[in-house]
């Protein structure tokens, strides 16, 4: 699983700076393909239950799920790069919200903001916790903000399966009342929005939007419960952050 993580962190950093206006998501797409085979691993997202792509590339008021196209990204947008590898029999899966060329202070307020409340969450994680504490912690951190969280998509289980039953909301929800142990694998991919965040769906069945059209953002981090807290598992071998790579995340 650290491979696996390790490998999708490196990806996400190597197709970064290529992120930038008028390159196209399908350029995206076909970097990330090449680059997860040159590392001997299998791009997860592809023909995954019907899946098209390689990776998501999730523009502006796309909330997840995004598939490249030819359209080129412009200046002010922001995109999310949503990158999984199988490697050696297990998934590693994360992402981050590029800004395209100069965006609007608005528009970074939220990219920030979402860094930050995926941080939260997963500062949340500790064995004996239950899983509600990381939705709590999430949704305390966009509400003091202003921000929205979106319920239709949530955190998940991550192993030798790419999605395993395990849910991780991003909101509360005293339901999800498992309690977490040191060896478990999952996902905190936290989706925020400026705006209300109802869910619409594109009749492609994946592309899903905010239904008042306003702008979206979401990060994620592979992690591991271990015996005192939290291991991040989507980290460059030689300790990189992806999302600390690229100053977007950083608060100024
Ligand atoms: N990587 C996404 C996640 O975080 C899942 C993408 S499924 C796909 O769970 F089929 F859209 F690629
Ligand atoms: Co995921
Ligand atoms: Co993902």
């Amino acid at each position: 699983m650290r491979r696996a993580g390790a490998a999708a962190a490196e990806i996400l950093l190597e197709v970064g700076p290529e992120v930038c206006p008028g390159v196209t998501t399908d350029h995206i797409d076909e970097l990330v393909h090449e680059a997860t085979i040159a590392r001997g691993g299998y791009p997860s997202p592809l023909n995954y239950r019907g899946y098209p792509k390689s990776v998501c590339t999730s523009v502006n008021e796309v909330i997840c799920h995004g598939i490249p196209d030819s359209r080129p990204l412009a200046d002010g947008d922001i995109i999310n790069v949503d990158v999984t590898i199988y490697l050696d029999g297990v998934h590693g899966d994360t992402s981050v919200t590029f800004a395209v060329g100069e965006i609007a202070d608005e528009d970074r307020r939220l990219v920030v903001e979402t860094w930050v409340a995926m941080c939260e969450g997963i500062t949340a994680v500790a064995p004996g916790q239950p899983v509600h504490a990381i939705g709590r912690s999430i949704e305390r951190h966009a509400r003091r903000h202003g921000l929205g969280v979106v319920r239709e998509f949530i955190g998940h289980g991550i192993g030798t399966e790419f999605h395993s039953s395990l849910q991780i909301p991003h909101y509360y929800d005293p339901r999800a009342s498992t309690i977490l142990e040191a060896g478990m694998t999952f996902t905190v991919e936290p989706m925020l929005t400026l705006g209300d965040p109802a869910c619409g769906m594109w009749n492609d069945n994946w592309t899903a939007v905010t239904l008042d059209g306003r702008r979206t953002a979401q990060f994620e981090h592979t992690v591991l419960v271990t015996k005192d807290g939290v291991e991040l598992l989507t980290v460059a071998s030689d300790g990189t952050i992806p999302a600390e790579a690229f100053s977007v995340a950083t608060p100024a």
